[in-house]
């Protein structure tokens, strides 16, 4: 698992005027909203006594931790002390960590990490999201799959034929008679386009959890074919190293009205379920390592890539290293750094370890 990347906390309408406990990265974060509705996201446990903030009341723009009252606000610095007298100075260390937050398309991400807002990967965008001639919803999966895993699967066309057989025709991506591959020029990630007949397939990663989908096709009408557009756009949130949730956008330019959406949504249940139960069999569990250990094709080129890019973020140093934090987890409390530890000490919660570069 891996800091510095934006991540989905929550769709919206589960964060209302009570404190939310969200597990990622293995960590817990308290969610809450300020009395204008912004969302904030905490380190979850408390630097008093190790209270969870997320078990505690709103008060005003403050969370209100449920052990001995501390009141922190949403940038994490502690405003209350209930037991200090009148006038004193609250202590510079009562602080938490808090992540940067942005609310968009229905969802809350939270920036899980240190950078500064200059160098952080941006959000994968989903323009479509509320636009006239598109309808667009979201989805929610939870799997036991290691994100990577799940990454890899997401930009896999080939296992269509097998996997999804409701939709995909055998043979169709036989690369040279059949279909082509071009891989493309992506600034935040890697990305090709798959050829096959009339439909156009343009898959991609973005940053290390999210990823994308364009599909091009012609769809048969009473009076012949029409161009059709599906785009889907996928934010994966680590749990665990074992567990994500999956909040997928759909997007489509066809089939607009409402009614059509039940129909659509069996399919893409169907898809789910069939990707779910071939991701929690395939092994490894993690990540392979080396992955010299599997058979790379030449439609594979875009998961070397990938995996290329993952291996970047852990010479970067930002690879939590789960093996220690599993083995002193009863005792110590860690923390996500946030960008507020680049500007001030004192920080009593400590940085999650993580993996040092090799050299
Ligand atoms: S543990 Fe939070 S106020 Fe004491
Ligand atoms: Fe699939």
């Amino acid at each position: 698992m891996y800091i510095n990347e934006w991540y989905v906390m929550a769709q919206s309408e589960e964060l209302t005027d009570r404190p939310l406990q969200v597990k990622a990265l293995g960590q817990k974060f308290a969610l809450f909203r300020d009395s204008n509705g912004n969302a904030h996201c905490l380190a979850n446990v408390c630097v008093h006594r190790g209270g969870s903030l997320s078990s505690g009341k709103i008060k005003g723009d403050c969370l209100q931790c449920p052990y001995h009252g501390l009141q922190y606000d949403g940038d994490g610095i502690c405003r209350f002390i209930p037991t200090l007298p009148e006038g004193a100075k609250i202590p510079e260390r009562a602080k938490v960590d808090a992540y940067p937050v942005d609310e968009r398309y229905g969802l809350i991400f939270a920036f899980l990490g240190d950078l500064p807002e200059a160098e952080r990967t941006p959000i994968l965008e989903a323009p479509e999201w509320g636009q006239d001639g598109w309808r667009t919803f979201n989805l929610l999966y939870h799997w036991h799959a290691n994100l990577e895993v799940v990454t890899e699967n997401s930009l896999d066309a080939t296992h269509a034929e097998f996997a999804h057989t409701a939709t995909s025709q055998e043979g169709q991506f036989r690369l040279g008679d059949q279909a082509s591959i071009e891989m493309l020029d992506y600034d935040w990630g890697n990305s090709y386009v798959i050829r096959s007949g009339s439909l156009d397939l343009t898959q991609g990663h973005h940053g290390i959890s999210q990823t994308f989908g364009y599909m091009n096709f012609e769809m048969k009408t009473a009076d012949g074919t029409e161009p059709g557009d599906f785009r889907f756009y996928a934010y994966a949130t680590p749990v665990d190293e074992y567990s994500v949730r999956r909040y997928l956008l759909h997007a489509r330019n066809f089939y607009l009205g409402e009614e059509n959406d039940k129909q659509l949504l069996k399919g893409v249940w169907q898809f789910e379920k069939e990707d779910r139960v071939l991701l929690e069999d395939t092994r490894p569990l993690l990540a392979p390592n080396p992955d010299t250990r599997q058979l790379l094709l030449t439609e594979d080129q875009i998961i070397a890539q990938y995996r290329d890019f993952v291996s970047q973020r852990q010479q970067a140093g930002w690879r939590i290293d789960t093996e220690r934090v599993n083995a002193t987890r009863e005792q110590t409390v860690y923390a996500i750094p946030s960008p507020a530890r680049r500007e001030s000490t004192g920080w009593i919660t400590e940085e999650i370890p993580r993996i040092r570069p090799s050299a």
